[in-house]
């Protein structure tokens, strides 16, 4: 299992967490992500892709195992606020739930929250705040309130409050989930654009429908074994019927059709009509 990496910029080594010590979210997850890749974590409702951008991003601190990113320990790096600012300057989390992240009165004011929190000059401030709303293509909404902006909107606004910060790695929980299907294309073609420009991008969904446009490695967590259970290229994984199905991701009677077509019912007995 798995592929050649360049240059490993995070990497896990038999991690494992369990919520209040008692229900188990990872066990032993071994993964690594390379510099510039862009990395699917396949999985469904609580496979554990949430908690793991959560380690992955230093807010959580693994029970047992290793974390390292930048060729460096940061398993710990929660109990020491220094590091673990500078990680969550290197490495952005975009939660699935963007009113987490938007809680100013201005969408430029919550892009401009992490950049003031490293204190960086004021013209930088700007600088990378306009960068950030220019590549989510949301400047004109720079003064409007987070509460009156649509989905999609909120979307692209969450992912600029982690992309002012220049990240070295962004992680995004579930970006598509709850859009319609227009803010679904827009978004996932935005995430596209930041893949073609290098940026290493992890991706966390059951959304096969994405897949294909966000990534071109995919990990897949098991249904129950909380780590992951394949590891490959993602035209590779998504023609793999039999994993898709005990991971969970499609649904025999809700069948899935290649690579980004469509996805419809079948007949429940006998064939079906196309
Ligand atoms: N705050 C929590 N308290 C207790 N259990 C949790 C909590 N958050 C997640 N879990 C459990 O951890 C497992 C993994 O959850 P999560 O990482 O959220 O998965 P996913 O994001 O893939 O849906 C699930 O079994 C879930 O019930
Ligand atoms: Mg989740």
């Amino acid at each position: 299992m798995g592929i050649d990496i360049q240059s490993v910029i995070m990497r896990l080594i038999d991690v494992s967490y369990s919520y209040a010590g008692r229900y188990p979210a990872l066990m032993d997850v071994n993964l690594s992500i390379g510099d510039g890749e862009q990395v699917v974590i396949l999985g469904a409702n609580g496979s554990g892709k949430s908690t793991l951008l959560k380690i992955m991003d230093g807010l959580i601190r693994p029970d047992s195992g290793r974390l390292e990113a930048f060729d460096e320990d940061v398993t710990t790096i929660v109990d020491d606020p220094a590091r673990s600012r500078d990680l969550h300057r290197r490495v952005g989390l975009v939660f699935q739930d963007p009113d987490v992240q938007l809680f100013s009165p201005t969408v430029w004011d919550d892009v401009a929250f992490g950049p003031l929190q490293m204190g960086w000059p004021p013209e930088d401030v700007r600088r990378h705040v306009s960068e950030a709303l220019e590549t989510m293509e949301i400047t004109h909404l720079a003064q409007r309130a987070p509460y009156e902006l649509s989905g999609g909107e909120k979307k692209r606004a969450a992912i600029a409050t982690a992309l002012s910060l220049d990240p070295d790695v962004l992680l995004l929980d579930e970006p598509t989930a709850s859009l319609d299907p227009r803010s679904k294309a827009v978004l996932v073609d935005l995430i596209a654009r930041l893949g073609q420009e290098k940026k290493t991008i992890v991706t966390a969904t059951q959304e096969l429908e994405i897949v294909e446009a966000v990534g071109s490695r995919a990990i897949v967590f098991g249904d129950s074994e909380h780590h992951p259970i394949a590891d490959g290229l993602v035209w590779e994984i998504l023609q793999d019927t039999e994993l898709l199905l005990s991971a969970n991701l499609i649904h025999e009677h809700l069948h899935y059709h290649g690579p980004i077509r469509h996805i419809h019912r079948h007949e429940t007995a006998g064939g079906h009509h196309s």
